[in-house]
């Protein structure tokens, strides 16, 4: 089955909401239509600058999808600086980044809170992007296809299995993460068929649709490597999609 590639930009902590309009009319100036009619491009825009972005996409007819980082599993409450998935499905975003391996590090997300965002986002009819990945402890330990083995499940329990042929994963190990240290061509392929093989476990068929990305210091040097591998249906980009240029590169990869 053709799998549409899905290249993203996470701009984590980063760009006001001017900064971030200035990013994205430079972005849409360095891609022609035809570099959108072989991938799809989401951008991922910090809370503050969600409106922003969708206002000029809007506007000038512009060919991103437009995402989230993170969102709240529930639809509303008592939740002080939370952002529930409904106010971003009113936005008109479309993915949603869940548990991000920052964000599992750095504010004690677990499986079960992603699993619950995921299926929240579903919910909501948008798309999550689940992110799994070890850390090079449990990598140089051997561990690397257990752990990942144990988010992708946990992290899917909530999901509607026929939800799973929409689905996203990004497989991101911690270590390559805004290192400079990309996982070899053949890690990620590796990994990325093993995470297949496990959706496919959960639900059949499910294997052919869902995609999977890779993150983890993906840049214009080492996109198309990447993107040949079989599993590999797209990239997750953090510290290079902050630059137009850069991550204009990345999305038109077939180009090189
Ligand atoms: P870098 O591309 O900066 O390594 O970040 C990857 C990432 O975390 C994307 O979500």
């Amino acid at each position: 089955m053709a799998r549409t590639p899905l290249i993203s930009g996470n701009w984590k902590m980063n760009l006001n909401h001017f900064e971030a309009i200035q990013l994205l009319q430079k972005l849409s100036y360095e891609l022609r239509d035809h570099d959108y009619d072989a991938v799809e491009v989401s951008l991922h825009p910090p809370y503050t600058d969600v409106r922003s972005v969708q206002t000029v996409i809007d506007a000038d007819r512009m060919q991103f999808q437009l995402g989230a980082q993170n969102c709240h599993a529930e639809v509303s409450g008592a939740f002080t600086g939370e952002i529930s998935p409904a106010m971003l499905a009113k936005l008109d975003v479309n993915y949603v980044i869940v548990g991000h391996s920052e964000r599992r590090a750095l504010f004690g997300e677990n499986n079960e809170m992603v699993a619950a965002k995921a299926a929240a986002v579903f919910g909501h009819e948008m798309t999550p992007i689940v992110c799994v990945g070890e850390s090079l402890e449990e990598r140089e330990s051997g561990q690397a296809e257990a752990i990942v083995e144990t988010q992708v499940r946990g992290s899917l329990a909530s999901i509607a299995a026929e939800k799973l042929e929409e689905l996203v994963i990004a497989y991101e190990p911690v270590w390559a993460i805004g290192t400079g240290v990309t996982a070899s061509s053949e890690d990620a392929q590796e990994m990325c068929s093993h995470i297949r093989n496990i959706v496919g476990s959960m639900r059949k068929g499910a294997q052919q649709s869902v995609r999977i990305q890779y993150g983890g210091s993906v840049k214009p040097s080492n996109v198309v490597e990447l993107m040949a591998m079989a599993d590999v249906d797209g990239a997750l980009v953090g510290g290079a999609s902050l630059e137009a240029e850069s991550f204009a590169r990345i999305v038109n990869y077939k180009a090189a």
